[in-house]
């Protein structure tokens, strides 16, 4: 347990983020295959609180049922109205109702209230420790998070004491004058308070500015001007406190963020060919010496092993690639490729397809719901739907496992140490026995017992003398000719 443990975080999440100009609420728009609100719930907890309260209205049952998804024992206020953060924080500290009031008898940093945005994405756990420390150290009311930023357009501005540098207000960018709008210290919407103090000063805070909302940034003031110590921390990196409330600046997160993870990888050991190219999800992990080549997307819960390769021009989605492996220019989802396996270029893995060691999944080959022994190899331009397939067999080029009568899907089972030959047709449900050969062009509608060769396609028929009779003049009855007096020359 942390040390400056908070009563309670309260993650901001109410608004509807007019400038996104979009049908899902702001806080839902991904980032690294997170939400925004996501982030920030995760960075919060970090911070071990007592409470997770995350305030919502704009679209609440949208978010609420995400949270509830994907962050289970985070807590919910309900704010009907968007009428301003300090409002929101009201609602926060109204739903923790008395379970709050208990908590006041409490150790150190027992009352402790942390207060942040659901739209700063890049918040890390790191900063908010360090503010969370800062304000129990220096035994603040208050304790804003700040940062200087090369352009403070739409932010809340830092007004400080001339004199002693106190901070002494924040003023929003709409209610700024031009001097103030000229600071470059912006408020970057985490704070930590003192709860009992918040809770009272709250109380005090008054409509009067050009959005008529009750700010919490008001709080500071009231909490000054009643003598109680305000303190700023300001941000090593003025990079993590971006807010997003358009689009550029949600491009803008997720290229920082995507930056972030990159640079991690990257020092653990991960060789990132060309970074301004490669996406990754913040779910990604890797193994050291592991190789990311140009064009490349890796999301969800992908693992690449050590040694392995992928890319380029690669998407991979909650897909594990083992030791060793190759994937180039492939697309797989919910994949599992073994150690030494190779993907590609050119291949399609879809769900439930499982490589093993050493395996292949050629140029041109879709997989669907398909278990592929070690060493087994489909190399061309095939598709290996719901299928079992044993080791070291080869599959001839421009197969397919034809696994769909019109109604439902039937399984295809190919033993070890198979030959089956190019342009078969394996008409599910089929099973082809360890070390059998199949004739190319076969379509295999029956069983083939192990061992033997099966052959399945009509035979050939030539008609001499066709194309004289049929296409005399032709060119290619001119070619037959000429073909024909060599044959009788050298004859
Ligand atoms: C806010 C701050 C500003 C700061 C900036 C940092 C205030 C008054 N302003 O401005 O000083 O520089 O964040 O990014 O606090 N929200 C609610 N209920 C409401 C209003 C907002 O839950 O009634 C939530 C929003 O969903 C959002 C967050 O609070 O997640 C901030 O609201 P937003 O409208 O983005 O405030 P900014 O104008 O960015
Ligand atoms: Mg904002």
């Amino acid at each position: 347990m942390s040390a400056n443990r908070p009563a309670a975080v309260v993650v901001l999440a109410a608004g509807e983020g007019t400038r996104m100009k979009s049908k899902t609420p702001k806080v839902l728009h991904d980032i690294a295959g997170r939400s925004l609100v996501g982030h920030v719930v995760s960075a919060a907890r970090e911070l071990d609180p007592e409470h997770l309260v995350v305030v919502v209205g704009h679209a609440s049952e949208q978010v609420e049922e995400h949270l509830g998804t994907h962050y289970a024992g985070t807590r919910t206020a309900y704010q009907a109205e968007q009428n301003g953060t300090g409002h929101a924080v009201r609602m926060a500290l109204e739903e923790l109702g008395p379970a709050w009031g208990s908590l006041q008898a409490g150790g150190s940093g027992a009352g402790t209230v942390v207060v942040v945005c659901g739209d700063t994405p890049l918040l890390s756990g790191e900063t908010l420790t360090a503010l969370a420390s800062t304000h129990a150290a220096d035994g603040n009311a208050v304790t804003v998070l700040t940062a200087e930023v090369p352009d403070s357009t739409g932010y809340g501005r830092i007004v400080r004491d001339a004199a002693t540098g106190a901070v002494t207000a924040i003023v929003e960018h709409k209610d700024a004058t031009e001097a103030e709008r000229a600071i470059r210290e912006i408020n970057s919407g985490v704070f930590a308070f003192d709860g009992q103090l918040l809770a009272d000063a709250l109380g005090k805070v008054r409509t009067d500015n050009s959005q008529g909302e009750e700010y919490l940034t008001d709080v500071l003031g009231i909490l000054r001007e009643a003598g109680h110590r305000v303190g700023a921390s300001v941000a090593g990196d003025h990079r993590e406190i971006l807010g997003i409330n358009n689009r550029v600046q949600l491009a803008e997160a997720r290229r920082l963020l995507n930056e972030r993870l990159l640079e991690r990888a990257m020092m653990a050991g991960v060789t990132v060919v060309d970074p301004s190219s490669v996406q990754v999800d913040v779910t990604v992990t890797f193994e050291r010496d592991a190789v990311v080549h140009p064009g490349t997307q890796l999301l969800g819960a992908t693992h690449i092993g050590e040694d392995a390769e992928v890319g380029p021009n690669t998407r991979l989605r909650n897909t594990t690639v083992g030791r060793g492996a190759r994937v180039d220019n492939a697309v797989a989802d919910d994949a599992v490729i073994g150690e030494s396996a190779s993907v590609g270029p050119y291949a399609y893995l879809r769900p439930g397809t499982k490589l093993g060691p050493k395996a292949k999944a050629g140029t041109y080959v879709e997989m669907k719901n398909a278990t592929i022994g070690e060493g087994t190899k489909v190399p061309h331009l095939s598709y290996v739907g719901d299928a079992t397939i044993g080791e070291y067999s080869n599959i001839g080029a421009s197969s397919v496992f034809v696994n769909y009568d019109g109604e439902a899907k039937h399984h295809t089972t190919i033993g070890s140490h198979c030959k089956t030959g190019s342009d078969n047709m394996f008409v599910a449900p089929v099973t082809v026995g360890d070390g059998a050969y199949t004739a190319a062009g076969s379509v295999i509608t029956k069983d083939v017992p192990p061992g033997s060769l099966a052959v399945a396609r009509g035979q050939q028929r030539n008609i001499e003398g066709w194309v004289a009779r049929k296409r005399p003049g032709s060119a290619a009855a001119q070619a037959a000719q000429a073909a024909a007096e060599v044959v009788e020359q050298e004859g």
